[in-house]
């Protein structure tokens, strides 16, 4: 696998590719590469001959105070699950992706606005300014991204449609422990009895998912699964809503590809998730 680490590198190898007809597909990351991640590359490498995983930690992602230098970095590590899994062409791993007079960002609106938007105000616009400069340092013609952040990649289709960028996004839905929790790097942040904890999320997320296709009052529902969060330990909720999958408008009455979104905290760490409403495996229990 290449290993490159300025844009200029990673520009050139891409349009070398691009010379001899090849297509190439991106999987952006911030490295803690884990089973979610690879299968992410697994989709990329059917989509495209030449694949991508760039790797940076992307600091204006991050508030003041949140986990931006704990974060876990380990090169090293990252490059081994990757290369295990059958590897890639190339790990961009920039150095710094902002010089130091940076003035300039992607500031989304619309779908950008509720739950993580309001939650996190700093997030998204972090977000859709780096994924655009690695859509300029990676001239690819497709970039998959997970559900687990199904507002993240919401918010990037929207960017990619709004400023008619030359490439396709391709979800691909959330990989979950057998307990149902999503894998993510934060998990590593859980004690052993908050990670016993963990895993109510999506069983919560099941539970109103079946009530609300059985017609239950939505409302009642998602106040229910609040409580029942609580109740079960975690410690603060940041929302727990019920939205179109689309507009990520909140649903009055419930379609099978609505989908609740849940941001909620085990002490110190911030867990999210979500599911369409008509996918959970609780709901026709
Ligand atoms: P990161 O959290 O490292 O996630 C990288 C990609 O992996 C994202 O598209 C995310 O949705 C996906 N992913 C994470 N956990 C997953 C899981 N359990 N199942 C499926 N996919 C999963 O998301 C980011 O980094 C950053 O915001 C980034 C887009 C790289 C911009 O900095």
């Amino acid at each position: 696998m290449m290993v490159f680490s300025t844009p200029d590198d990673m520009r050139h190898a891409s349009a070398e590719w691009r010379a001899a007809g090849e297509q190439l597909c991106l999987v952006p990351t911030m490295g803690a590469i884990h089973d979610g991640h690879l299968a992410l590359v697994t989709a990329a490498k059917k989509a495209a001959k030449r694949v991508v995983v760039s790797i940076y930690v992307n600091p204006t992602q991050f508030a003041a105070g949140e986990d931006f230098d704990s974060y876990p970095r380990n090169f090293r590590a990252d490059q081994q699950k990757i290369e295990a899994a059958g590897g890639v062409d190339a790990i961009y791993a920039p150095q710094a992706m902002y010089r130091d007079q940076h003035a300039t960002h992607i500031v989304p609106s619309g779908v950008a606005l509720p739950m993580e938007g309001e939650s996190r105000p700093h997030f998204f616009t972090g977000v859709a300014t780096i994924v655009f400069k690695l859509f300029q340092h990676v001239p690819a013609d497709y970039a998959v991204f997970g559900e687990k952040d199904f507002q993240q990649l919401a918010v990037l289709r929207q960017m990619v449609g709004d400023l008619n960028l030359p490439i396709s996004l391709i979800g691909h839905p959330t990989v979950r422990e057998t307990d149902g929790l999503a894998l993510s790097s934060r998990n590593h942040y859980l004690s052993a009895e908050q990670r016993a904890i963990a895993p109510l999320l999506y069983q919560t997320l099941g539970k109103s998912a079946a009530e609300i296709l059985a017609g239950g009052d939505i409302q009642q529902s998602l106040d229910e699964a609040k409580s029942h969060l609580l109740a079960g330990g975690f410690t603060k909720i940041d929302y727990l809503d019920l939205r179109d999958a689309t507009n990520l408008a909140p649903s009055l009455t419930a379609k099978a590809d609505d989908r609740l979104f849940v941001a909620a905290w085990l002490g110190e760490t911030r867990l999210i998730d979500n599911c369409a409403i008509g996918s959970h495996p609780a709901r026709s229990r």
